[in-house]
């Protein structure tokens, strides 16, 4: 499963990047917002770092001014992949685009039909929320796996790009059921690496080893 982290923060991107953690980025508006950079210039400053996939997200509602859009963020670098709403005008812009060559990612996915009319459209990665879905009481483990299921039926390569990844347990869930790639922030990402036995564990072989008075270095 690839990892792509859902975040604008370059400093955080860069961190991951060096450990081989990094496949991909993925932006949004609020991501945007919460970085305090202009969307070209940080967008552009991730594409230098990152060789993978890095998500923009268009912000206009109408087909034709998306598809601009889509074009102009493109044009940012060749890694760019346009993130377009999952609405009737977002399919249409993926369309579009696809047809031009241009990698798309259908987001705000929340319905096993809103990934199928993605697939259709042509779409490189389809976005399903998976925390959004759990907010409201939902199992967004479950669309995952609907998902996996109906584009392995029929042999779409559309990308399952799962997003809202909130905890640990997600990560493994979308690892079982076969996401081709999670996107997560940086936080959830480092969280993999700890585990309560691993932390006492580890504190056991200090006081051991402090016991034994001798050093390696
Ligand atoms: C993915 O592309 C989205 O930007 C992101 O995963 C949304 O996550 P959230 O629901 O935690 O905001």
């Amino acid at each position: 499963m690839k990892f792509f982290v859902d975040t604008a923060d370059v400093a955080a991107i860069a961190e991951l990047n060096d450990l081989g953690m990094v496949d991909g980025v993925t932006t949004n508006p609020s991501l945007i917002l919460k970085s305090g950079r202009d969307i070209l210039e940080v967008t552009k400053e991730i594409c230098s770092i990152v060789s993978g996939p890095v998500s923009a997200e268009v912000v206009a509602l109408t087909a034709d001014e998306m598809i601009a859009e889509g074009r102009k963020l493109a044009e940012i670098a060749e890694n760019i992949t346009v993130k377009v709403p999952l609405t009737w005008d977002g399919l249409k812009t993926c369309k579009v685009l696809s047809a031009e060559g241009r990698m798309v990612n259908v987001t705000l996915c929340f319905s096993a039909n809103q990934a199928l009319l993605a697939a259709k459209a042509g779409a490189t990665f389809i976005s399903p929320f998976i925390g959004r879905l759990d907010d409201i009481n939902l199992d967004g483990m479950d669309l995952i796996a609907d998902i996996r299921q109906i584009y392995d039926n029929y042999g779409f390569d559309t990308q399952i790009l799962a997003a809202s990844v909130r905890t640990a347990n997600h990560v493994t869930q979308c690892a079982l059921v076969g996401a081709d790639v999670m996107t997560a922030p940086p936080s959830v990402i480092k969280s993999l690496a700890t585990h309560v036995l691993t932390d006492k564990g580890l504190d056991q072989f200090m006081k051991d080893w402090a016991k034994t008075g001798q050093k390696i270095l």
